[in-house]
């Protein structure tokens, strides 16, 4: 009984450290200055995050390529558009925060 309840309680606080992060990196991608040319689903002057997501699913190395394309900026990935390097005011950790969360998107 005991064993039960540990197990329910284990799996209920996992679930809510998932959401809590995924709803942080949305927030922070609002705050950021990323939604004036990026969507979620739409694309803007940027891609769509869900493309972004789509484009990286089978890449194990995604994550740390694109906290440093989004800190340092570039081109060639979606087109000749280029992304502009993100101001130091928002920090690594919010990015690495903020990469999470888009290659969460399904
Ligand atoms: C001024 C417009 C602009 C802003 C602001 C912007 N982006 Fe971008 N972003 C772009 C463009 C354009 C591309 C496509 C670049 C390419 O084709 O390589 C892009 C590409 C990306 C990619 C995919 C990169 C790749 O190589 O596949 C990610 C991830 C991304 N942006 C995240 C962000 C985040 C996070 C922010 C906020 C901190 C942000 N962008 C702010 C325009 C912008």
């Amino acid at each position: 009984m005991k064993l039960r309840y540990l197990i329910a309680l284990t799996a209920a606080l996992s679930f809510s450290t998932a959401t809590f992060a995924a709803d942080e990196g949305e927030t922070l991608f609002k705050k950021s200055g990323c939604s004036n040319c990026h969507g979620i689903s739409n694309k803007l002057v940027g891609p769509s995050f869900k493309d972004v997501a789509a484009k990286y699913k089978a890449d194990a190395g995604a994550q740390a390529k694109l906290e440093s394309k989004v800190r340092s900026g570039g081109s060639g990935s979606f087109g000749a558009m280029p992304m502009p390097p993100t101001a130091k005011s928002v920090s690594d950790e919010s990015i690495k925060t903020i990469v999470t969360w888009v290659l969460s998107i399904k």
